[in-house]
C-alpha cells in the first residue's frame, strides 16, 4: 500500500484523484446535470422540453452553437449537412479490408479516423464559417459511416444518404433499405429514435467526452478527436451498458425465463449478479431520460406488435422491480440503457450495434465540447502522477 504522507514529502503537493471523481477539468456552458434531483439540461433547456418539442438536428444545433436555431437557420443547417453526405468512395476500400465479424465500434472508430485522410485541412476554430462547415461535414459523414458498419456485418451493399428526407429517417433507410424495393420508415419509430438521440446528446464530462476534449487539447483535428471518443465509448463501463441489458435478458431467457429467480439473485448480497439497466451512478432518484424514453418504448412495442420472449422478460422485470421493496428502497429504477436496449431490439438492430447508436446520439455533444474547449483556448491536458516505482538503480545488465 502507498503511504500517502511519505509520498507527499517526496513529490510536493499533487492532488491524487484516480478517475477524476472530484476534479473539474474545465468550465462548460453546455450541459447542466443534477443527479440527486434528476435534472438534465442542455444550454439551460430541460431535457423533457427538448425531447418533447424539438428534433435531433435542432438539439444538435443548440448544443453546438449555444442557441436554438430559427426555422430558417434550421432549414439551412439541414441543407448544409446534405451538402456533405457523400463519403469518399475510397473509404469503401478501407471498409472492405475489415472482416465481416469485426465489431462495429472498432470499424466506426477506424473509419472516423480515416476521414481525416480524406479531409486533411484542419479547421480554424476562430473562423466561424470554417467551423460551421466542419460541423456540418462531421454530422453528415458520421451518420453514413456509422450505418455502413452495420451493412458491413450483414454483407449488404452500402447505402447512400437520401437528400429528400430528414436525418433520422435517413438513419433508418441507410441501415435497412434493401436494393429490392422502396423504403419508408415508420414515423413512430423515427419519433422514438429522434428522442433517443436527443437524450444521448450530451452528458457533460463523461469518459468519451473528456477523451474528445483531451485529444483535441493537443490541437488534434475534429475527426481524430471524435475517433478517440468512439473508442472510449466502446468500453463496457461506458457505452456498453445497453448491450449488457440485452445479454442479461438473453441469459434469463435461456435459463427458462423465470424472472423471480433473477430478481432474487440480484438481491442476494452473496451473488455478484446485478439487474442490468437498473440504478445509475449519477441519477440517484430517477433518470430523467428513462422517464421520457419509457413512453416511446411502449409506443414502439405497441405499434410494431413485436412478439419476442426477450422483450416480454424485459416488461416482466420492469414491472417486478417497480413493485419490489429492495429496488424501491434503494431507488433502483430502470435507466435509459434499459429502454434504449428494448427499442433497439424491437427495431431489429443487433446488440453489437447498440453502442454505435449511442455514438450517433452523442456526436453533437462531442463536437460542442471540442469546439468549446478550443474556443476557450484551454491548455493541453496533461495530468500529473505520483511516482511509486523504484528509486534510482545502478545499471547492471541481466544479459
Ligand atoms: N441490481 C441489484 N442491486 C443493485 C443494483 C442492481 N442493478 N444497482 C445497485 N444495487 C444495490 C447495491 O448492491 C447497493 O445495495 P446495498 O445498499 O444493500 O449495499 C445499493 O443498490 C446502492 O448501489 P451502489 O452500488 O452504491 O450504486 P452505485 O452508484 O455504486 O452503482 C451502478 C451504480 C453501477 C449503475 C449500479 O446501479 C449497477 O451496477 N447497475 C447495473 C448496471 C447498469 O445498468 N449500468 C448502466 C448505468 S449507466 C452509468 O452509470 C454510466
Amino acid at each position: 500500500a502507498v503511504d500517502i504522507n511519505k509520498l507527499r514529502d517526496l513529490t510536493g503537493f499533487i492532488t491524487l484523484d484516480p478517475g477524476y471523481k472530484n476534479s473539474g477539468s474545465c468550465t462548460s456552458e453546455i450541459t447542466f446535470l443534477d443527479g440527486e434531483l434528476g435534472i438534465l439540461r442542455y444550454r439551460g433547456y430541460s431535457i423533457e422540453d427538448l425531447a418533447e418539442q424539438a428534433s435531433f438536428p435542432e438539439v444538435s444545433y443548440l448544443l453546438i452553437f449555444g442557441e436554438l436555431p430559427t426555422a430558417q437557420q434550421l432549414a439551412q443547417f439541414d441543407a448544409d449537412i446534405k451538402k456533405h453526405t457523400l463519403v469518399n468512395e475510397e473509404m469503401k476500400n478501407i471498409i472492405d479490408g475489415f472482416p465481416k465479424t469485426a465489431h462495429p465500434m472498432g470499424v466506426l472508430s477506424a473509419l472516423t479516423s480515416a476521414l481525416t485522410a480524406f479531409n486533411p485541412k484542419s479547421v480554424n476554430v476562430e473562423n466561424e464559417k470554417e467551423m460551421y462547415d466542419a460541423v456540418c461535414k462531421t454530422i453528415a459523414k458520421f451518420l453514413v459511416i456509422a450505418t455502413w458498419t452495420y451493412r458491413k456485418t450483414m454483407g449488404y451493399p452500402l447505402n447512400y444518404y437520401d437528400n429528400t428526407i430528414g436525418y433520422v429517417e435517413n438513419f433508418m433507410q441507410l441501415m435497412f433499405k434493401l436494393p429490392t424495393g422502396p423504403y419508408a420508415a415508420n414515423p413512430i419509430v423515427v419519433n422514438a429514435l429522434d428522442k433517443l438521440f436527443i437524450l444521448h446528446g450530451d452528458h457533460e464530462q463523461n469518459c468519451s467526452t473528456s477523451t474528445v476534449r483531451m485529444v483535441g487539447s493537443s490541437h488534434a483535428g475534429l475527426f481524430a478527436s471524435i475517433s478517440a471518443g468512439v473508442s472510449a465509448l466502446w468500453g463496457p463501463l461506458h457505452g456498453g451498458a445497453n448491450q449488457a441489458v440485452l445479454e442479461m435478458l438473453e441469459e434469463i431467457n435461456k435459463d427458462g425465463g423465470d424472472t423471480d429467480k433473477f430478481m432474487a439473485k440480484a438481491k442476494d448480497k452473496n451473488d455478484p449478479f446485478r439487474l442490468m439497466g437498473f440504478g445509475h451512478r449519477v441519477y440517484k432518484n430517477f433518470d430523467p431520460r428513462a422517464r421520457i424514453i419509457k413512453k416511446a418504448a411502449d409506443e414502439v412495442l405497441n405499434t410494431l406488435g413485436v412478439d419476442d420472449p426477450i422483450l416480454a422478460i424485459a416488461k416482466k422485470l420492469e414491472a417486478a422491480a417497480l413493485e419490489d421493496e429492495y429496488f424501491k428502497s434503494r431507488s433502483l429504477y430502470p435507466n435509459v440503457d434499459f429502454y434504449s436496449g428494448i427499442i433497439y431490439r424491437a427495431l431489429g438492430i443487433p446488440t453489437d450495434m447498440f453502442t454505435v447508436m449511442f455514438a450517433i446520439g452523442r456526436l453533437p455533444g462531442w463536437i460542442a465540447q471540442w469546439k468549446e474547449m478550443r474556443e476557450n483556448k484551454e491548455p493541453i491536458g496533461r495530468p500529473r502522477q505520483i511516482y511509486t516505482g523504484h528509486p534510482l538503480r545502478e545499471f547492471k545488465s541481466n544479459k
